[in-house]
């Protein structure tokens, strides 16, 4: 009889430390939680920013020596000094396509004496300036490499590399931020016959300058965002500039005599490309202007993710792990103010970590996601489109303040996006030469912006 009594008391006993254990893990994990930021692009950099204003322990892996990501040009193509792919997609005559104030970041206002659509050139400066501003720098370790995160044992393991040594290191932590961007791997097209084909092809990755295009006969094929504006740069140099697309966007004709609008490629041989209409043009050149395919070859497949060229699946609120919400992948919203969304993106974030409020369960959180899901595959559209803002931009803004407390992004934003969207399909080739000034959170003022106007002669 005693000695039943003091085995469940000595039950009970453990079962007591064991609780107390419990909650005294889940208490260091929330209290002093350790944060690894991969990638110190916008997205990184903006959480970085934010993090550090709560006092939250993170670190920084960038694997080029680098700040700013995608917005530093570099004349190179293929790989750097280090042997890496070169990361950037930027070419030496590109503006911003959406105007200043939505290219803002918060607290941080562009200065009043540059163009309404900077050149990649003043906004890289910008970015460096934001890095200076709140003393980043010190944070990042640069070219370090992370080459695989893995989830064990309820901790994520993140392994990265010293490019220059090869030296490899491991370090556990509690919230992973993904900020690698998805600008950088190309989609090729894969058409046949390129292995035929003579002249050169080449990804909108890898596009520069236009010099090289002078008086020759150059195809681009694509008609997204890259597509519309290196047509529009080569356009310039070319002898001939084929357009191949099938976008029904309604883009009016205001390119020059020497532009042909074909129909998707059929096949190329050795002088040219056949399209689908059965027509043929003999070409020098090819840019594939076709995007970029997701890729996240470090994610292990204790992540909990769902990685395709195409999507990144299933995420809350399009960036939280929905499996393991210790995790979230910024910008990976489409047809949206970027900037503003990683921004924003970047404070929900931190509002997480920081246990300014709950996550809804897993199961709520799948509910939601497959509700979206559903609708788009009700419609016959590709599992792709779940990353599309478009008319939702500002309700996702809303919901995201709802949801954790940040300060709003202002209705105006969105709304500013719209009518830029409008003046695109107007004339692409003066849309820029607006200047949108913002009066209130809801409303803004167009005017004709006239720096750019003084510069014209250089804002190609
Ligand atoms: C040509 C072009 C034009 C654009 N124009 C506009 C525009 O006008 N307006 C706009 O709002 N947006 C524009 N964008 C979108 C642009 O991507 C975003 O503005 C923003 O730069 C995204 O930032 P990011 O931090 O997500 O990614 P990135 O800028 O791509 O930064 C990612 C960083 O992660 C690092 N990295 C990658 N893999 C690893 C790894 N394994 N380990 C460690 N580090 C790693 C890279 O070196 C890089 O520094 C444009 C993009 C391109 C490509
Ligand atoms: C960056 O900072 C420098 C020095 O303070 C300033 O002159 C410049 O206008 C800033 N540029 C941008 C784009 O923020
Ligand atoms: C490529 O195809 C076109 C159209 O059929 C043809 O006119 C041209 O001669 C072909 N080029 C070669 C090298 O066969
Ligand atoms: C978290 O909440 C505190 C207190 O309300 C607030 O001061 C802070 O700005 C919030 N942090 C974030 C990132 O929202
Ligand atoms: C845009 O317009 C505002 C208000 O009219 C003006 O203050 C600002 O200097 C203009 N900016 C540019 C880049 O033209
Ligand atoms: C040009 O910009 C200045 C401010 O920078 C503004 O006062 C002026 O009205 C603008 N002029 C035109 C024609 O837009
Ligand atoms: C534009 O250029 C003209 C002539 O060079 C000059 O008089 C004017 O002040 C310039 N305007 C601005 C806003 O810089």
């Amino acid at each position: 009889m005693c000695t039943k009594n003091l085995l469940y008391y000595s039950l009970y006993i453990l079962y007591l430390i064991s609780f107390v254990f419990a909650l005294d893990l889940t208490k260091t994990q929330t209290t002093n939680p350790r944060v690894c930021i991969i990638g110190a692009g916008l997205a990184g950099l903006t959480s970085a920013r934010y993090l550090k204003e709560e006092g939250i322990k993170f670190v920084v892996l960038e694997s080029s020596r680098y700040v700013g990501g995608t917005w530093r040009y570099d004349p190179r193509v293929g790989y750097d000094e280090n042997g890496l792919p070169l990361h950037t997609s930027m070419y030496m005559h590109l503006r911003t396509n959406l105007p200043k104030p939505t290219m803002e970041l918060r607290g941080f206002p562009l200065p009043d004496d540059i163009p309404s659509f900077p050149s990649w050139k003043i906004y890289y400066n910008y970015i460096k300036n934001y890095t200076k501003h709140f003393d980043l720098e010190k944070h990042i370790k640069f070219l370090h490499k992370v080459v695989l995160v893995s989830r064990v044992n309820n901790i994520w393991k993140v392994k990265y590399q010293n490019v220059l040594t090869g030296e490899e290191f491991e370090d556990e932590f509690d919230f992973v931020i993904v900020g690698t961007g998805h600008f950088s791997k190309p989609n090729m097209p894969n058409i046949p016959g390129e292995e035929k084909f003579s002249g050169s092809i080449i990804h909108s990755h890898d596009y520069r300058e236009p010099v090289r295009y002078k008086g020759r006969r150059v195809l681009v094929v694509g008609a997204g965002p890259s597509g519309m504006d290196i047509a529009i740069d080569v356009a310039y140099a070319a002898k001939t500039l084929v357009h191949s697309h099938h976008s029904k966007i309604n883009f009016r004709p205001v390119f020059p005599k020497h532009y042909i609008r074909k129909p998707d490629v059929k096949e190329f041989n050795e002088t040219g490309a056949i399209f689908n209409d059965g027509s043929y043009e003999n070409l020098d050149d090819v840019i594939y202007c076709t995007g970029f395919e997701y890729y996240y070859p470090f994610l292990d497949e204790s992540c909990g993710l769902n990685l395709t060229p195409r999507s990144v699946t299933p995420l809350y609120k399009y960036m939280v792990n929905i499996y393991q919400p210790t995790m979230m992948v910024m910008g990976l919203v489409i047809r949206a103010c970027l900037v503003v969304a990683l921004d924003a993106q970047s404070r929900y974030a931190t509002a997480i970590i920081k246990g300014n409020f709950t996550l809804p369960t897993k199961e709520e959180m799948l509910q939601e996601w497959q509700k979206r899901a559903d609708v788009i595959i009700s419609k016959g559209r590709p599992i792709s489109d779940i990353h599309f803002l478009a008319e939702k931009e500002d309700e996702y803004y809303a919901e995201l303040t709802k949801e954790s407390g940040i300060d709003r992004v202002p209705p105006v934003m969105f709304k500013i996006r719209v009518t830029d969207t409008e003046a695109k399909l107007e004339n692409l080739y003066t849309y820029r030469d607006y200047n949108y000034t913002v009066i209130d959170n809801e409303n803004f003022i167009r005017t004709l912006d006239n720096i750019t106007k003084n510069n014209s002669g250089n804002s190609l």
